[in-house]
This record gives structure tokens, C-alpha cells and sequence, in this order.
């Protein structure tokens, strides 16, 4: 797959703090990037030298494959559709009138920002004043801004932030739209909740540093899922022992890999334990980050 945005050892000091330690990002074409990490972790401070709005202390970005540089940055940057921290938007006009500013910005016609507001479900609230919207609304009108211009790449950062459940979902729906027509999302969030069901890829920061990069399926590889057992006698299985809880209908083992499953299953078929049924348990996202963060609790 084709990196969309790559950067090699990109690092971010402030002072003697150092925000982002030497990421090597890789978000590939099309895909929903979901660039996860508590508060202070260095996201924002990513996404703005992504953007060419802060400058790495040391490190190489490289954008559609060139290397972000004074001279390629006029040239990659209108390429990209991005929200940084709270959304834009004037309060005191409506979400059309700022549209129009963007329009007469980026040099767009009308039937562009109708796009715009139609794909992020504002144009039913297009006259009201911005001031008057809801924070879903507002983040949504200033996703409309990032994309009017037919971007290739959105770069959103926390744009679920402080939402509730429906305007949470209604985001992950239009990113999701989104990537299906084309466009790569990179989107924050320091909530994992946020994120899961709607990234494909994941970079989880702790500290500036990346401590995982990958598809969300590796990360469930990564992570133990639980083992239920169903047997009308739990009894035979913990005499055997397996290291297990005792439900209704069976047993619980907790975190276990594949090997060692086939080992445990093997050793109680060969000792005759009556067995219904064997299933792992689909793990939560957040259960497979805190196993490959030894359950520390980072976010
Ligand atoms: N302009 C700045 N000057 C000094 N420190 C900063 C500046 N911007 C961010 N930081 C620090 O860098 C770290 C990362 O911040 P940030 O990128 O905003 O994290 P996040 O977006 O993940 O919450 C934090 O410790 C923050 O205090
Ligand atoms: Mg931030």
C-alpha cells in the first residue's frame, strides 16, 4: 500500500521537554488512520508539523510520496483538508456564510460548498448562526471547510472531542463516507472509544512515542482474548489445571494465546473432560490495547 504520509524519526522538542520522539508514521492510502494517545502525548504537535504549522526540531515528513520541504509546500498542502484543536467557523454568521468565506479563500464555486454542507448534513441549518449551533454541528461545519476543496487527505484532530454518543457516531459515519470516497483520514482522539469501528489503521502515542502502528487486526493478535468452555462438569477442567473461573455452563480463562490454547484443549480432550463448545471472545479495542500495554491504564 502506497504511504500517503510518511515520516521518518520526526521529533518535536520544546525547550527540554520533547513532545514527539522520533515517530515513524505511516498512514497508508484510503485508509481511516486513527493516531490515538492520552492528553499531552504528542498528537496536536504531530498533526501540526504534518501541516507545515510548527517545524520538527529533527526528522523528514514525506506527503503523496515528497518530502514536505519550504519549496514542495505550497504545492502538497492544498492537497490536504485539516481541523486543528477546536473547529473554526465565525459565531456570528451562519454556517453558510462561512462556507462562502472559504469559497471565495480557495477560489470554489457554490456547487462545492453545497457538497461540502450537504456531505456533513448541514444544509437544513445552513442559515443559522454558527453561535447557535451544537458542538457536533460546529465540528461538522468545520469538517465541511476541510473538505469543500476535494482534498485527498483530511487531517482531524479530536473532532469527536466532548461530543455525545449520536454526534460521536454521526462523525464516525461522514469519516467513514469519506474514505469510501477516496479520501485518507487521518483523525485523533485520546478517547479509544472514539476511534474504534471507525480507524482501519492505528498509531497509539504514549509520551510522543508510537508504541503501536498497525491495522486493528494485528493489535487483536497482539492481545490475550478470553477462552469460555462449555461442559457440564468445570470441575474436570480445573483438575486438570487449567487456570480458569467458574460461569454458569462452564469455565472462563482469561487471556490466553493460540498455542496455548490448543495446548489446554488438547490435554482436556485427552483426559476425557466433556467439552460443548470452545469460543475465544471478540475483544474490545481497549482490552487489546491495555494487554499490549501490560494494563497499565495509559489512556
Ligand atoms: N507551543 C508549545 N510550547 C511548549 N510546550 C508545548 C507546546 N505545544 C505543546 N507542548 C507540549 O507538548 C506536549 C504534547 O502536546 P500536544 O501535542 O498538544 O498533545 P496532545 O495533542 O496529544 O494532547 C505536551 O506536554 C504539551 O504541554
Ligand atoms: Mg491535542
Amino acid at each position: 500500500m502506497t504511504a500517503v504520509i510518511k515520516t521518518h524519526a520526526l521529533t518535536k522538542t520544546f525547550k527540554n521537554h520533547t513532545a514527539v520522539d522520533a515517530l515513524d508514521l505511516n498512514v497508508p492510502e484510503g485508509s481511516v488512520y486513527g493516531f490515538l494517545g492520552p492528553n499531552g502525548s504528542g498528537k496536536s504537535t504531530t498533526m501540526k508539523m504534518l501541516l507545515g504549522l510548527t517545524s520538527p526540531t529533527h526528522g523528514e515528513i514525506e506527503l503523496f510520496g515528497r518530502e514536505l520541504n519550504p519549496t514542495s509546500r505550497t504545492e502538497l498542502l492544498p492537497a490536504i483538508g485539516s481541523m486543528i484543536e477546536a473547529p473554526p467557523g465565525y459565531g456570528h454568521l451562519s454556517g453558510e456564510e462561512n462556507m462562502r468565506i472559504v469559497r471565495d479563500m480557495l477560489g470554489l464555486s457554490n456547487a462545492q460548498i453545497d457538497y461540502a454542507l450537504s456531505t456533513v448534513r448541514l444544509t437544513e441549518h445552513r442559515t443559522k448562526l454558527v453561535r447557535n449551533y451544537s458542538l457536533g454541528m460546529k465540528q461538522r461545519l468545520g469538517i465541511a471547510m476541510a473538505i469543500a476543496r476535494g482534498p485527498s487527505l483530511l487531517v482531524l484532530d479530536e473532532p469527536t472531542n466532548g461530543l455525545d454518543p449520536a454526534g460521536i457516531e454521526e462523525i464516525r459515519n461522514l469519516l467513514v463516507h469519506l474514505a469510501h470516497e477516496g479520501i485518507t483520514v487521518m483523525v485523533s482522539s485520546h478517547l479509544l472509544d472514539e476511534i474504534d469501528k471507525m480507524a482501519n489503521v492505528l498509531g497509539i502515542l504514549s509520551q510522543g512515542r508510537m508504541i503501536f502502528q498497525g491495522t486493528r487486526e494485528t493489535l487483536f493478535e497482539h492481545s490475550l482474548p478470553d477462552l469460555i468452555i462449555e461442559t457440564p462438569d468445570p470441575e474436570a477442567v480445573l483438575a486438570q489445571g487449567v487456570d480458569a473461573t467458574k460461569t454458569q455452563g462452564g469455565v472462563v480463562v482469561s487471556g490466553i494465546n493460540k498455542t496455548e490454547t490448543a495446548e489446554m484443549i488438547h490435554r482436556l480432550a485427552v483426559a476425557n473432560v466433556p467439552i460443548f463448545e470452545v469460543r475465544r471472545v471478540q475483544q474490545s479495542l481497549e482490552d487489546a490495547f491495555m494487554d499490549l500495554t501490560g494494563r497499565e491504564g495509559l489512556l
